[in-house]
């Protein structure tokens, strides 16, 4: 056998093998009573040395990755790439053929959205270059600085950028330079083969949407019209899918857990093209998590520094022979990834502490505390 041949069984066997020396490894941190169940999570708010280690091999072929809320941070959007096996050094895409989904709210918080967009519609530009696929989805933070409130961009930004009315003016969907292209962009998308299949959006497609447009393309165009009119339900700030909360949170929704799970698992039915989940940014959440069974996929862990967060990013392989979805929360450092937890179940076995760890250790958490366990279980 040459030794080409060798190092290819090699890298064939390692990518089969990984998701499960990945369970050993975290078997093995149950086993020594470490702490928590879920050490990646719990030292979200430690901030560590940047490790600049991808996670998984560049240029899997038909890999899907996704990212959570990005808000303005291009050094910890940067390192989540990274996670994902997607970028190079300084932004360069080394991802091949795998596919990465950003649900949104690139915008806002910190202190350099503009340059993160930018970033990002590059970095787009190259994966499609490469047979790749960077999908750059809406959040309500890119449709409010569209509408042109500017009440959240970093005011050393806006000072920066000119002020208040230039940025309205960049940011105007019908005639400004970042807001008509923003407004080009799709709000929903689904990806993934077979078992990985799902459908990713911002805040979460309600079953009454879904029913009403029928499919996504439909949803996609919809929403594009709406943005240029600037009115419309896609873009209601409770119910529309860029601003709903309620598969996340229930109760703020006036549903039961039951009833949440079963209107997503209709939506899922109605336009999600054999999607068997909806993943969903939005809601920080303490770790990258699940509920309804795994239907749903909390991938918001407020990575931006602007929440004192930390890089993470969420991946789904397939395994073809038994036709099984492996998901996977990817952090950095030692503790490289875990299967998404079920969010209640992880809150109830975490310390009070850590139940609590973002309202009571950052002052804008303390205003917008939805980090926390207490606000979901
Ligand atoms: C922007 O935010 C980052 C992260 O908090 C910080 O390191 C940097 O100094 C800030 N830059 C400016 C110009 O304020
Ligand atoms: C694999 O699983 C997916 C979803 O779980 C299903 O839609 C698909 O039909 C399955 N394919 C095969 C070959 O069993």
């Amino acid at each position: 056998m040459s030794s080409l041949m060798l190092l290819a069984a090699l890298v064939v066997w390692t990518h089969w093998m990984s998701p499960w020396l990945f369970n050993l490894l975290l078997a093995k941190s149950h086993e020594t009573g470490a702490p928590t169940a879920h050490p990646a999570g719990v030292a979200a708010l430690e901030a560590s040395e940047i490790t600049n280690r991808p996670a998984i091999s560049a240029g899997h072929r038909g890999g899907l990755c996704a990212l959570g809320d990005l808000h303005g941070d291009p050094l910890h959007a940067l390192r989540a790439l990274r996670l994902c096996g997607a970028v190079g050094d300084d932004w360069t895409w080394v991802g091949g053929q795998m596919t990465i989904v950003q649900v949104g709210d690139v915008l806002d918080r910190g202190n350099a959205s503009i340059t993160l967009l930018e970033h990002l519609w590059d970095l787009r530009d190259q994966a499609t270059a490469a047979g790749g696929e960077l999908v750059l989805l809406l959040g309500n933070h890119e449709l409010l600085n569209m509408q042109g409130r500017t009440r959240y961009v970093h005011h050393k930004e806006l000072e920066a950028f000119g002020g208040k009315t230039r940025w309205q003016n960049a940011f105007d969907p019908t005639s400004g330079a970042y807001g008509k292209r923003l407004a080009a962009q799709d709000a929903f998308a689904v990806r993934g083969h077979g078992s990985c299949r799902t459908l990713f959006n911002h805040g979460g497609l309600r079953a009454r949407l879904a029913a009403k447009f029928g499919s996504v393309g439909a949803l996609n165009h919809a929403l594009q019209t709406q943005l240029t009119q600037m009115n419309g339900e896609l873009l209601d700030a409770r119910d529309g899918p860029l601003w709903f909360r309620g598969y996340a949170i229930p109760q703020l929704a006036a549903l039961t857990e039951q009833a949440a799970c079963d209107e997503l698992a209709m939506t899922l039915a109605t336009v999600g093209d054999g999607a068997t989940r909806m993943a969903v940014g939005h809601n920080i959440v303490p770790w990258i998590s699940s509920r309804c069974g795994g239907a749903l996929q909390l991938i918001d862990v407020g990575m931006s520094s602007a929440y004192l967060g930390r890089p993470a990013a969420w991946r789904c392989d397939e395994d073809t022979r038994a036709n099984v979805s492996i998901v996977r929360a990817l952090y950095e450092g030692d503790a490289l990834s875990e299967e998404p937890p079920e969010l209640c179940a992880a809150c109830a076995s975490v310390s009070p502490r850590a139940r609590l760890l973002r309202s009571t250790s950052h002052e804008v958490l303390r205003i917008d505390p939805h980090g926390d366990c207490p606000n979901y279980c």
